[in-house]
């Protein structure tokens, strides 16, 4: 039997963070578009996030396809396409660790960068440091959903948190799914909910518009003065991506 707080938490609360989420990008592209940036703070200190960046970035978006495959791709289809239980457990656990390891080492070098370096945490508002901890719960909780459901219990996600997850977005939720998962599970998307309510009004608003270069370029092109004396009439406007870059 469904309780009115399963029907809280499991499908009014995920509709409310969808609807936040989406109307608060609407609103913040309207009306904050030059703000409608990463903030980067590469200008303060290079050293460490070279290291921290790309392994929480290129981490996160192993996750991410993780979490696309995990929740997104019905249990029977993969299993349609021959793919058995176990196979599917032991690459999903395999990558979904080495990922998720990387996404929190990357994640503990930024947040430590952004703690000690002066000018770092200068620049750090307190919305910053609130979705810095989210963040934080939500992998670390994602992580232990891992652990939880693969090493040290057999909890099958497939058939429980990832309907349930499907459901919302086919309008048929189904919470008795969610109150019946185990705790970890539950605490995990319950505070991913939260982080995508919170997003349209952080710095991760960036993730919707990063170009495809972003990940090998500088995240901000510097452009020396010198570039420009001797160089002839230099045009107006913006450059291309790259295009003085590669000179
Ligand atoms: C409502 C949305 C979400 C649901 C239902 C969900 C569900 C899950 C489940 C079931 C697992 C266990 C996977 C396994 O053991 O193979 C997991 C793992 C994980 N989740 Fe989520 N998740 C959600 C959103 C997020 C978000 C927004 C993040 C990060 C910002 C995240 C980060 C992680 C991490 C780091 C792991 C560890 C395993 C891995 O590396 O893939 N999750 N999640």
């Amino acid at each position: 039997m469904t309780t009115t707080p399963d029907l809280v938490l499991w499908v009014v609360v995920p509709y409310a963070c969808l609807a936040v989420f989406a109307v608060g990008h609407f609103w913040r592209y309207r009306y904050d578009k030059f703000g409608w940036t990463t903030l980067s703070s590469q200008l303060y200190e290079s050293r460490l996030l070279r290291w921290g960046s790309p392994l929480f970035h290129f981490g996160i978006l192993a996750v991410f396809l993780g979490h696309v495959m995990g929740l997104g791709i019905p249990k029977r289809w993969t299993e349609a396409i021959g793919v058995s239980q176990a196979l599917y457990h032991f690459t999903a656990v395999g990558i979904g660790a080495v990922a998720g390891f990387c996404t929190v080492v990357g994640m503990a070098i930024l947040i430590y960068r952004r703690r000690t370096v002066g000018p770092v945490f200068s620049a750090t508002t307190r919305m910053d440091k609130f979705m810095y901890l989210v963040l934080a719960v939500v992998i670390l909780l994602g992580l232990s959903n891992t652990v939880a459901g693969n090493i040290i219990g057999h909890y099958d996600y497939r058939e429980g948190v990832s309907v349930w997850f499907r459901g919302i977005f086919r309008f048929d939720p189904h919470p008795e799914l969610m109150a019946q998962a185990p705790l970890t599970f539950q605490a995990h998307g319950l505070a991913a909910f939260l982080l995508f309510a919170l997003w349209p009004f952080t710095r991760l608003v960036h993730v919707f518009s990063a170009p495809v270069g972003y990940l090998w370029r500088p995240y901000i092109v510097y452009r020396s003065r010198e570039d420009r004396l001797g160089g002839g009439a230099r045009r107006r406007g913006w450059d291309r991506v790259g295009e003085r870059y590669r000179r």
